[in-house]
């Protein structure tokens, strides 16, 4: 991709022209009396936005191509696996923002000091992972690199429980999903069997779950593909530290999407999709005498009444 086009480089340090400020006026003006009041809302904001964008770099014509390119490719490379478009607002953050202003607007009038606060859904997520008693494992012995990932066992257990009363939520669903310690997700990866290293449990009369999982492994975001590409030309690193996924739902109470991040990992403080929060940070305890699970993890979730 040739970053600097010619007409840049003849600009020099020449005077900034003045572009046409009423083309922008023109264009919002075009909106029909019939149009959706949300877009109406919407489009005007987002003419003005990149205008000024275009205005302010001097947006040429083939570095629009450019970017009209990199959304066409994104299009291409995105299945029902893989999802590049939402890749490409993740490592621009944006994904990360609409979350916290869904968050806030949900919550807007209660307080959200207490509730466990949400993080981004992200493009692995799977419906319909298999229903699995409290206690089970979603590690398949199956699985090309089970031995390899023995030390990593993990109990991961704790409660749902209400912002408003600090109750116990009984049969909640706490929904998992994480990746491999290759950093693969098993859509992603060959040698998972389907839907391996995910699973829904239902929180008993005490509003307890418990899983047997692993301890996650930072992993890099897809590079095969524009986003990566974008990543590289920006001279960033890819990798989300290591995280474990969870939808947690419950009759009467808003469904909360979260991340809980390993604090010892090095990318906690920067992430490549800007998802991380304090309060999501979490402590693996060794867990002595266990085969099943070396580390231990009690996490609590609580949620806000809908
Ligand atoms: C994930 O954690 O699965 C993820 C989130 C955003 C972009 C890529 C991956
Ligand atoms: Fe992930």
């Amino acid at each position: 991709m040739a970053i600097m086009e010619k007409e840049h480089e003849m600009k020099g340090d020449t005077e900034k022209p003045e572009y046409s400020p009423e083309l922008t006026d023109n264009v919002i003006a075009a909106t029909g009396p019939k149009a959706h009041p949300r877009l109406k809302q919407i489009m005007p904001s987002l003419v003005q936005h990149l205008h000024a964008i275009c205005r302010e770099v001097d947006l040429t014509v083939a570095e629009l191509m450019m970017g009209v390119e990199l959304i066409n490719e994104c299009g291409r490379k995105s299945t029902d696996k893989r999802n590049e478009t939402l890749l490409l607002s993740d490592i621009l953050g944006i994904e990360s923002l609409a979350d916290e202003i869904t968050s806030k607007l949900l919550l807007s009038g209660t307080s959200t000091s207490d509730a466990t606060p949400s993080a981004v859904l992200g493009p692995f997520y799977r419906a319909d992972a298999p229903l699995l008693p409290n206690g089970s494992s979603i590690v398949s012995p199956q699985t090309g690199w089970y031995e390899q990932a023995k030390p990593l066992l993990a109990n991961v257990s704790g409660r749902v429980l209400s912002k408003t009363t600090g109750k116990p939520i009984p049969d909640a669903i706490v929904d998992v999903w994480l990746a491999g310690p290759n950093g693969l997700y098993e859509q992603q990866d060959d040698e998972q069997p389907d839907m391996n290293l995910r699973g829904r449990f239902r929180t008993d009369a005490l509003g307890r779950y418990e899983i047997v999982c692993l301890r996650p492994t930072p992993y890099p975001v897809p590079l095969d593909g524009p986003a990566g590409r974008l990543l590289g030309l920006l001279d960033r690193h890819p990798y989300r530290p290591a995280h474990i996924h969870f939808i947690v739902g419950a009759e009467g109470y808003r469904r909360l999407v979260t991340q809980i991040f390993d604090e010892e990992d090095g990318h906690v403080k920067d992430d490549a999709v800007f998802a991380t929060k304090d309060e999501l940070l979490v402590k693996f305890e060794r867990r002595e005498g266990d085969e099943r699970a070396r580390w231990s993890l009690v996490y609590d979730f609580t949620l806000g009444e809908a």
